[in-house]
């Protein structure tokens, strides 16, 4: 979910709005405001912001202090009623919540004993009602009924508070969920990311776990939730407008898939010198002994920062010959996982947000292992909860299918990889001096990969009504095939599944016939003999074959339908040049079958609930 919310000299509503489109990413299924101005005023709407926008556009919208919300279900399916904000029972109080309360059910059978009113299947309302009644039975001021609330609710959230009975305050508060502050000219701006407040200060304070912020009369103040005053730490934000803005394209999926060459070369900006002959990450230099020592790395994620991480598993097993494990977050986090001070745990994160690769993490840490983090959004709370990292560079991305953001996690990993390998001599000078060159050419190869669009488009234009897609791949090429199949499930919304080539002969084999498209990602590399055979296999079932294959190939053309050539790079660095064609597929289908490529249905940018 995304919140934002606004007190200051503006009208409230069009800053709230507006920031509510920036942050439908994060969520997209309703949407609402509520305003104060002497009244307190709630409007909300099952759909887009659009949805909201056209709902108020008769209504009094009038008001300097406000609060808004774009959601992504979990309690209760999205309609109106359970739409945020919510009201109290006495309509006084309104709250918005990103993340989820646990012991919501017994606290609102509590609160329903109490006389107190739901209408909606939330535990968002029950938050609010908590609140009203601690005010009722302690007569305290809204603050403090709020950082009471706290101490009975266990689960996630971030939190904006507004009440009739405290015409020119907000309150906000977080555990567990972003919320990021604004600091203007007797203004101030509150939300999920930065987006919403870039355009208007790029003065911004990052509100910690276990903290309330009461914002009245022009004034910012952060108390713990045991009530000791904390000092805000102003940070300057380094954000272009431009780059959270669509620049002519007609996606943001589109326009980041194009900005791939940029991204990446911004991954290896001060990270990869050429002309000095070396390779920097101060993160890395910061954890030298432990990676030099490191008897295991643990790669914890989800979603496409996952599949990164297994390129990461080829990646350091060969360059620096350290066992990996590749985890998904939500597993490792429950499984009581065996761990020592001698593993470092890397956790890669394009959000920072995401709740269970952030719990993964703390498990990790509490049993003492060291922790790296890769995370795209600067000062999120991966980030920061991390020992040392490297931040990705990649820029906002905001397309819901992840683009960008991996290759850039491919290209940092990938110079971790090489940094260590070398400094624990299981990469030669030599070796890595022609990895350095090769890697430094990938920009530009990424660029060639993205003159394939139009051919591409053409091959979806053939392939955008098949129900089913398989995407195989061998080494390297086999997380880019998962990868791959991913993107064409989120926003195509057609089955698809990725499969190591040699494995398909277990299973997957059975469901070729003359009507399934197989993507066969089959660049020159160690493996190729050993993919053709599959390709082969496939063929020999009548399986329809697009082929991912290294520039001037002319073994496999003859045996696939269609073929894509992208430039020729080392194995290791394939997969940031192979995965384009793939992104570039999946994109296209999804806009032929009339799909919403950003906002994917059921999808969440930043899953900040587990
Ligand atoms: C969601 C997004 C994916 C992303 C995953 C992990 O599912 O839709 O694109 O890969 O979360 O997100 P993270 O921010 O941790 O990389």
């Amino acid at each position: 979910c995304g919140i934002v919310a606004y007190i200051g000299h503006r009208e409230a509503c069009p800053v709230i709005l507006k920031g509510l489109r920036r942050l439908e990413y994060r969520g997209y299924d309703s949407a609402g405001v509520a305003l104060l101005n002497g009244q307190l005023n709630v409007y909300k709407k099952k759909g887009k912001v659009a949805d909201l926008e056209a709902f108020i556009a008769d209504k009094d919208i009038h008001a300097h202090v406000g609060m808004g919300h774009t959601r992504w279900a979990t309690h209760g399916e999205p309609n109106d009623v359970n739409a945020h904000p919510h009201y109290s029972t006495s309509e006084r109080i309104a709250i918005i919540h990103n993340g989820i309360i646990e012991n919501y059910a017994a606290l609102k059978k509590h609160l329903q004993q109490q006389g107190h009113e739901f209408h909606s299947d939330t535990d968002t309302e029950v938050f609010v009602n908590l609140i009203e009644e601690i005010q009722k039975q302690n007569h305290c001021t809204l603050e403090e009924a709020v950082r009471l609330a706290l101490h009975e609710v266990v689960g996630a959230y971030a939190i904006v508070v507004l009440s009739k009975d405290a015409p020119d305050q907000l309150i906000a508060a977080r555990k567990g969920s972003p919320l990021v502050i604004g600091v203007g000219e007797g203004e101030f701006f509150l939300a999920s990311d930065a987006t919403p407040i870039i355009e208007y200060t790029n003065e911004v304070v990052y509100v910690n776990d276990y903290e309330i912020a009461v914002i009245r009369n022009g004034k910012l103040d952060i108390r713990t939730k045991e009530d000791v005053v904390q000092t805000p730490y102003i940070q300057k934000l380094e954000m272009e407008l431009d780059s959270i803005e669509k620049g002519g394209y007609e996606h943001f999926m589109l326009k980041e898939i194009f900005e791939q060459p940029k991204s990446i070369l911004d991954s290896m900006r001060g990270r990869l010198e050429l002309e000095a002959g070396h390779l920097n990450m101060g993160g890395v230099r910061a954890f030298e002994q432990k990676f030099m020592n490191a008897h295991r790395i643990i790669i914890v994620a989800c979603g496409t920062s996952w599949h990164a991480g297994l390129v990461a598993e080829y990646l350091i097993e060969d360059l620096a010959r350290i066992p990996v494990e590749v985890e998904y977050a939500s597993e490792f986090r429950y499984r009581n996982p065996v761990l020592s001070e001698r593993d470092i745990v890397i956790a890669i994160s394009q959000s920072g947000e995401t709740a269970d690769t952030l719990a993964a993490l703390e498990l990790a840490k509490s049993k003492g292992a060291t922790i790296f983090g890769i995370c795209n959004v600067v000062g999120s709370s991966i980030a920061r909860a991390t020992d040392a990292g490297a931040y990705t560079h990649a820029g906002p991305e905001i397309g819901v299918a992840s683009t960008k953001a991996f290759t850039a996690q491919v290209t940092v990993l990938t110079i971790l990889a090489m940094i260590v390998g070398h400094r624990r001599g299981t990469l030669s000078d030599v070796k890595l001096r022609e990895l350095m060159v090769e890697l430094y050419t990938i920009p530009q190869k990424v660029e060639k990969a993205l003159e394939l669009d139009t051919e591409i488009q053409q091959i979806a234009e053939i392939f955008k009504d098949a129900t089913n897609f398989l995407y195989l791949g061998r080494g390297y090429n086999f997380p880019v095939a998962l990868e791959g199949a991913l993107k064409l499930k989120e926003i195509s919304y057609i089955h698809a599944e990725g499969y190591p080539a040699a494995e398909m002969k277990h299973g997957p084999i059975a469901l070729i016939d003359e009507n399934m498209p197989v993507v066969v990602i089959a660049t020159r590399d160690s493996s190729y003999e050993k993919i053709v055979s599959n390709i082969q296999e496939v063929k020999a079932r009548k399986g329809r074959i697009i082929a991912v294959v290294s520039e001037g190939d002319t073994t496999i053309p003859p045996m696939a339908e269609f073929v894509v050539e992208v430039p020729h790079t080392s194995e290791v660095l394939m997969p940031l040049v192979s995965v384009v064609p793939l992104q570039l597929l999946s994109y296209h289908i999804a806009v032929l079958r009339g799909c919403n490529v950003d906002q994917p249905r059921n999808l969440a940018k930043s899953v900040t609930v587990e």
